[in-house]
C-alpha cells in the first residue's frame, strides 16, 4: 500500500463536468441501503470531447450504471478504491447509477450511518462519496430532489433538504417522502434523516413577511430539552436580518439532534444536523456554559445559510472563507445578546491557550493551507478561530459601515457561487477603498506573531515614544516570515489622573483610544502633548491575534487592572500580574525553595473583592487565575507538576488571605429564583461558584458544607456540577463518593449527563485517577463508538488533567495511544483529534519527550488511516 499523498492548492482546476441536477432515491436498510442516483451532467465548454468522467466513490458496491438509459458495458468504465471513471461520455447526458451501502457498519460517522436506531448523514467535507458516485467537491452545485423510502414503523419520519413535495405508502409496510431543494448546492450540504423522531414546531416571519416553519426533531425523551435551541434560532434569524440584511430562503428550517456525531453540528441546507450535546438543554441537565454553547452553535449553523451555503467555498483550501467568517458572526451575535466584554474574554482566553499551542506545534498551518493529506484534519482552531480573528481585524480596519457594505456586496455578487478568500477580501477592499495586499499574509503565514514593545516617556518634551517590533517564528515548511499588517488598538493611561490621555500622533489628534498600524518589522510611534507619565494599554480588545510582550512592572499591571477603560485589557492586566507571580512560584518549586505569596496579587484581589462590582460576570473572570494550560503556554519548557503546584499555592494563598470576602461573595450571590439562562443570573452563579472554588482550595469546613448543600439542593446543573466537581477534586471522599454515586444513578438514562459524570471524575488531580479512567472505560455507559463519550472521558483526561496525563511513568501516554490505535480502525477523524496532546512532545522534558515519541512511534507502526497518518508523520517529522 502506498502512503497517502498530499494535494495542493496550486493544483486546483475547475471541474471538467458539472452536475446541474441530482435526483436521488434511497431505499433504506441498515445493512444494505440502495441508492439510485440520476445526475444531469454537462461537460464544461473549455474541456474537449473525450475527457473522461471521473466521480468520487468510496465503499460503494456498484449495481447498475447507464448513460441516457443505456447500460454501460464493463469496458466502458472502471471502478477503483477512490471512485469511478467513465472513459467516454457525451457533451450533456443523464447518468444513472445504483449502489449498495451498509449504514450499520459505518463507524466513521461519515456518509450515511446509524445513530441510536435512526439513519443520518454527515457529508462535509467528503462524506457524500460514501453515499453515491459523484463529483464530491464544493464547486459542483446542483439542485437536488431526494426520495427517501423507509419502514413505516421503524422510520415514520423521513427528512431531507428543502421542502417535502410528495409522500405515500408502498407495499410491505414501507412509505416514502420526496424532498425538493431548489437552491443549487454542493454535495457536502446534502442531508438525510430517517427514524422514530418527535418534533417541536414554531414559526418565524421574515423581514419581508414570509412565514417559515421551524422544527426541532429529537427522540421522544428529549422533547423537553428543545426550548432554548428554538429561542436561540429565532434570535439568530432576527439578528442576521438586522445585522447583515440576510433573510432565510426556504419555507421550512429543521434541526435534528443525533447522539453520535463527530463534531458540534452541520449546516446542511434546510436540515441542520446537530450533535445532541450542541442542541439539547434543560436546567437540570445542562450548565450555563452548555446553554451558551447551544445558543452559539445554533446561530453558527443558521448563519452558514448565507456564509457557506448561498455563497460557498471553491475548494477545501478556502474552508476558512465560510468558517472564519461564520465564527466571527456567531461571536458577534453572542456578544450582542449577552455581555460583550465577557464573551470576548472567554473567546480570547480559549484562543490564546488552544490556538496558540496549535500554531506553535508540528501541525501549525496557515488559515488557508496550501496542501493537506486529509481535509478532515483541517477543521482546526486555526481555520475556525484564527480565521475569525482575521475577519474581526478586517471589520475593525474598515469600520462597521464599510464592513456591512462589503458583506452585502459579497453576498450579492457571489450568490450561488463557489468562491475564494480573495473574493471575500476583495469585496471589503472595494467597499472601503483600502488596500489589503500586505494584510493577505495573515492567510498564508502560519505561526503566532510576537510583538516586543517598549516605551519611554520624555517628561521635558511631554512625549511618549512607543517602539514595536514584530517577529513570526518559523513553522513547519515556512522557515522565513514576512512582516504582517497588525492593527494595535491602544490608549495611554495617565499614572497621575488614572485616565486615558488624549492622543496626538504625528500632529494628528486621535481621541483617547486609537488603532496604530504596525507594518514594518520595527516601527516607532511618537505621541506628543502627553501631559503625564502614562502606562500604555496595548492591544485593547485583543485587536490582533498576536503575543504581546511589554516590560510591565507589577505596579503597572495593578494600575491597569484598576484604571484601564478597556474591559478586556483590565482583565488581561490581572492575568499578566498573576502570571508574573506564578512564574516566581514555578521557579521556586523547581528549585526546591520555599514558596512565598506575592502580596501585590493578594492586594489586587482584595481591591476587586471589596469594590462594588458593576459587572459580576467580568468580576468572576477577573477572579479566575490563568488555566494550567495557559500558564504552560507561557513557559519555555512545560513542567506540569510545578505549574500545578504553583497555581494551587496561589489559590490557597488567596483563599487564606481573603476567606471572609469569598464567603461573603458566595452568600450575596446565592439565588433561589427559578433557573433561567440569562446574563444576570449566569453572572451571579459564576461569581458565587468562583468564590466557592477558592474556599474549597483550602477545604474550608464551611465551604465543604456549602458545596454539599449546593449539590443536595439540586437547583440547576450549573450549581450541581460545580459543587460535585469541587467535592470530587477535594480530599473529602466521604462526601464526594456518595454524591458521585447518587448523581450517576439519577442520570444513568441520560447520555449527556453521563458525559459530565465522566468528565468530573477524570479531571481529578489526585494520582489515582488513571485507574479511574480505566475503570470508567469499562463502564456500561461508555462506548468507544460514541464520539461524545470518547471526548468526555479520554479527551478530557488527556487535555484537562495535565499532571496525570503527563505522569512521569508514561502510563497516561500509553492509555491515549492504545485508544488512538483502536479508534483508528473505528473512526479515523476522532482518532486523529485524540492524538493531538502527544504531538506537543517538544514542549516537555527529555524523559517525557522520549515517552511521548515512543507512543507516537507505536501508533505509526499500525496500518493507519490517512487522518492519523498525517498527524503522526507531522509530529515525528
Ligand atoms: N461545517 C461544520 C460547522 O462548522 C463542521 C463540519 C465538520 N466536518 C468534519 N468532517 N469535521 O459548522
Ligand atoms: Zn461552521
Amino acid at each position: 500500500m502506498s502512503e497517502p499523498q498530499p494535494i495542493f492548492l496550486s493544483d486546483y482546476r475547475p471541474p471538467a463536468y458539472r452536475v446541474t441536477r441530482t435526483e436521488l432515491t434511497f431505499d433504506l436498510d441498515p445493512h444494505a441501503t440502495r441508492v439510485k442516483a440520476r445526475l444531469h451532467i454537462e461537460r464544461h465548454p473549455e474541456h474537449e470531447a473525450g475527457t473522461p468522467l471521473e466521480l468520487d466513490g468510496e465503499r460503494l458496491v456498484l449495481k447498475r450504471i447507464a448513460i441516457d438509459g443505456q447500460p454501460l458495458e464493463p469496458d466502458e468504465y472502471q471502478v477503483g478504491e477512490a471512485g469511478l471513471v467513465v472513459h467516454r461520455v457525451p457533451k450533456a447526458f443523464l447518468l444513472d447509477t445504483e449502489v449498495e451501502i451498509a449504514p450499520d457498519g459505518n463507524t466513521a460517522l461519515s456518509g450515511l450511518y446509524r445513530s441510536s436506531g435512526m439513519f443520518c448523514t454527515q457529508c462535509e467535507a467528503e462524506g457524500f462519496r460514501r453515499i453515491t458516485f459523484y463529483p464530491d467537491r464544493p464547486d459542483v452545485m446542483a439542485s437536488f430532489s431526494t426520495t427517501v423510502i423507509g419502514d413505516a414503523e421503524r422510520e415514520p419520519v423521513l427528512l431531507s433538504n428543502g421542502n417535502p413535495v410528495e409522500r405515500g405508502e408502498l407495499p410491505g409496510e414501507r412509505h416514502f417522502v420526496t424532498w425538493e431543494d431548489p437552491h443549487p448546492k454542493p454535495s457536502y450540504l446534502f442531508a438525510l434523516v430517517a427514524g422514530d423522531l418527535r418534533k417541536v414546531e414554531d414559526a418565524f416571519t421574515t423581514m419581508s413577511g414570509r412565514d417559515v416553519t421551524l422544527q426541532i426533531w429529537v427522540e421522544e425523551e428529549n422533547l423537553d430539552k428543545t426550548e432554548h435551541a428554538m429561542a436561540s434560532l429565532k434570535r439568530a434569524m432576527r439578528w442576521d436580518e438586522q445585522t447583515y440584511g440576510r433573510e432565510y430562503d426556504l419555507d421550512l428550517f429543521m434541526i435534528v439532534a443525533v447522539n453520535d456525531f463527530n463534531m458540534g453540528a452541520m449546516e446542511n441546507k434546510g436540515l441542520n444536523i446537530f450533535n445532541s450535546a450542541a442542541v439539547l438543554t434543560h436546567p437540570r441537565t445542562a450548565t450555563d456554559a452548555a446553554f451558551q454553547r447551544v445558543e452559539g452553535i445554533v446561530a453558527h449553523e443558521y448563519f452558514h445559510n448565507w456564509s457557506g451555503n448561498r455563497v460557498t467555498c471553491r475548494d477545501w483550501f478556502q474552508l476558512s472563507l465560510k468558517e472564519g467568517f461564520t465564527v466571527f458572526r456567531d461571536q458577534c451575535f453572542s456578544a450582542d445578546i449577552n455581555s460583550a466584554p465577557v464573551k470576548r474574554i472567554e473567546d480570547v482566553a480559549f484562543f490564546r491557550t488552544a490556538q496558540f499551542a496549535e500554531d506553535a506545534g508540528p501541525t501549525a498551518h496557515p488559515v488557508r493551507p496550501d496542501h493537506y493529506i486529509e481535509i478532515g484534519n483541517f477543521y482546526t482552531l486555526t481555520i475556525y478561530e484564527k480565521g475569525a480573528e482575521i475577519v474581526r481585524m478586517l471589520s475593525n480596519l474598515v469600520g462597521k459601515e464599510a464592513f456591512r457594505r462589503g458583506s452585502d456586496l459579497y453576498f450579492e455578487r457571489f450568490d450561488g457561487q463557489a468562491v475564494t478568500i480573495e473574493d471575500f477580501v476583495g469585496c471589503m477592499a472595494e467597499a472601503s477603498g483600502q488596500d489589503f495586499e500586505q494584510f493577505m499574509r495573515w492567510y498564508s503565514q502560519a505561526g503566532t506573531p510576537q510583538i516586543d514593545a517598549h516605551g519611554e516617556y520624555d517628561y521635558a518634551n511631554a512625549e511618549y515614544r512607543l517602539i514595536l517590533r514584530q517577529r513570526t517564528p518559523a513553522t513547519p515548511g515556512q522557515p522565513e516570515k514576512q512582516a504582517l499588517h497588525i492593527p494595535v488598538r491602544l490608549g495611554l493611561v495617565g499614572t497621575k489622573s488614572g485616565r486615558d490621555l488624549p492622543l496626538t500622533l504625528e500632529g494628528e489628534t486621535l481621541g483617547t483610544d486609537t488603532v496604530i498600524h504596525l507594518r514594518e518589522e520595527e516601527q516607532e510611534f511618537l505621541f506628543t502633548e502627553v501631559s503625564e507619565a502614562p502606562v500604555p494599554s496595548l492591544l485593547r480588545g485583543f485587536s490582533a491575534p498576536v503575543k504581546l510582550h511589554f516590560p510591565y512592572s507589577r505596579e503597572d499591571l495593578a494600575f491597569l487592572q484598576a484604571h484601564d477603560t478597556d474591559g478586556f485589557n483590565r482583565w488581561d492586566a490581572g492575568q499578566r500580574l498573576s502570571l508574573l507571580a506564578l512564574d516566581d512560584l514555578i521557579a521556586a518549586h523547581r528549585n526546591g525553595v520555599e514558596k512565598v505569596m506575592d502580596p501585590r496579587v493578594v492586594e489586587a484581589f482584595r481591591v476587586l473583592l471589596e469594590a462594588q462590582p458593576d459587572d459580576k460576570a467580568i468580576l468572576a473572570q477577573m477572579l479566575t487565575l490563568p488555566s494550567e494550560a495557559y500558564i504552560a503556554e507561557q513557559q519555555p519548557l512545560v513542567d506540569v507538576d510545578a505549574i500545578h503546584a504553583a497555581r494551587t499555592f496561589v489559590r490557597q494563598g488567596l483563599a487564606l488571605a481573603l476567606r471572609d470576602d469569598f464567603l461573603r461573595i458566595y452568600r450575596e450571590n446565592q439565588d433561589d429564583a427559578p433557573y433561567a439562562p440569562e446574563p444576570e443570573q449566569i453572572a451571579r452563579r459564576s461569581l458565587k461558584n468562583v468564590a466557592l472554588a477558592y474556599l474549597m482550595a483550602i477545604e474550608d469546613e464551611d465551604a465543604v458544607q456549602l458545596a454539599r448543600e449546593q449539590f443536595e439542593a439540586d437547583h440547576n446543573m450549573t450549581d450541581v456540577r460545580h459543587a460535585l466537581t469541587l467535592l470530587v477534586h477535594s480530599s473529602r471522599s466521604d462526601i464526594a463518593d456518595p454524591a458521585l454515586k447518587t448523581f450517576g444513578e439519577t442520570w444513568a438514562h441520560d447520555p449527556l449527563v453521563m458525559d459530565q459524570w465522566f468528565a468530573i471524575q477524570v479531571t481529578r488531580p489526585q494520582p489515582d485517577v488513571l485507574d479511574r479512567v480505566r475503570f470508567l472505560m469499562a463502564h456500561p455507559a461508555f462506548s468507544l463508538k460514541n464520539p461524545n463519550k470518547v471526548r468526555a472521558l479520554i479527551g478530557t483526561f488527556a487535555n484537562q488533567n495535565p499532571v496525570n496525563f503527563h505522569r512521569a511513568d508514561g502510563a497516561g501516554y500509553r492509555l491515549l495511544a492504545d485508544t488512538v490505535i483502536e479508534l483508528n480502525r473505528l473512526n479515523p477523524e476522532i482518532a486523529a483529534r485524540l492524538v493531538t496532546p502527544l504531538t506537543h512532545w517538544a514542549r516537555f522534558d527529555e524523559d517525557r519527550q522520549a515517552l511521548m515519541k515512543g507512543e507516537l512511534e507505536r501508533i505509526r507502526a499500525e496500518k493507519l488511516s490517512p487522518n492519523v497518518y498525517e498527524l503522526v508523520e507531522k509530529a515525528l517529522a
